[in-house]
């Protein structure tokens, strides 16, 4: 695993953003797996920069994103399907058939998640999936506990997930979502490489717990030291535990 810690947050989103600049130039039909949340955000406007200077093309990008909230159409704002529109889809020549989001109001939700793993597997896999981490130690929405072979589907949200995403839903956790769809763990820990990222001291905590701490299902980013070719980048803030307990 690789870990690179930078000065500033901005320095993250700058390092990440050009991994995945490199990912696209460097590969005929790149298979990009995305997230939400707020550091996903200046990352992709770090990428839509790139696209407008004419220094990235998108056309031949297909991509994934890990997850989504039930009940919430494309049309609501809060919806990772129109986050997405907002922050990258609307801004870069992406064919729009190529950007996949779980559909969160399909009438039958077992049926999406098995539709949307057989996409993954028919775009021959994803190259390079991009991460967050949520307080809980989630990555996309698997929430403790998620087995390590777990895939597409649907996941009740944690109590502590819903007030953290709670900001969107004017602050009451009660209007978030009770459940989401999620790529399984065992479905991110097949795309060839992983790129998890975190900023700030509110993420400490859960990315010493991540790196350091016992691998677990309750803990869902410790499955990443898994797999072979990962790279985490972090702030000094989210770094800080983590840096003090290896010593
Ligand atoms: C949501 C997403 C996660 C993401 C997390 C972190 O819960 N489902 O995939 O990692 O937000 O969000 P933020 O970057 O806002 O801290």
């Amino acid at each position: 695993m690789k870990i690179i810690v930078t000065d500033s947050s901005d320095q993250a989103f700058t390092r990440a953003a050009d991994m995945i600049a490199d990912e696209i130039r460097s590969t005929p039909t790149p298979v990009l797996g995305l997230a939400t949340g707020r550091t996903m955000e200046s990352i992709y406007r770090l990428l839509v920069q790139q696209h407008e200077a004419g220094t990235l093309d998108f056309s031949g990008t297909t991509s994934f994103n890990l997850d989504e909230y039930v009940g919430l159409p494309p049309t609501d704002p809060n919806s990772y399907n129109h986050y997405m529109r907002e922050h990258l889809f609307a801004h870069v020549n992406m064919p729009a058939g190529r950007a996949h989001v779980p559909d969160g109001v399909a009438a039958d939700l077992d049926a999406e998640c098995a539709r949307y793993e057989a996409a993954i597997r028919a775009s021959g896999g994803i190259g390079l999936q991009l991460l967050g981490i949520g307080e809980t130690g989630h990555i996309g929405f698997n929430e403790p506990p998620s087995a390590f072979d777990s895939r597409t589907r649907v996941v009740p949200l944690d109590d502590v997930t819903r007030r953290q995403n709670s900001g969107m839903f004017g602050n009451d956790p009660e209007r978030v979502p009770e459940r989401a769809l999620t790529m399984g763990v065992g479905t991110i820990l097949e795309a060839r490489q992983l790129l998890l990222v975190a900023v700030g001291d509110g993420k400490a905590a859960i990315i010493n717990d991540a790196l350091n701490g016992p691998i677990s299902a309750d803990v869902s980013a410790t499955a990443i030291r898994f797999h072979d070719n990962v790279t985490v980048i972090l702030d000094r803030d989210a770094a800080s535990i983590w840096a003090q307990k290896r010593g």
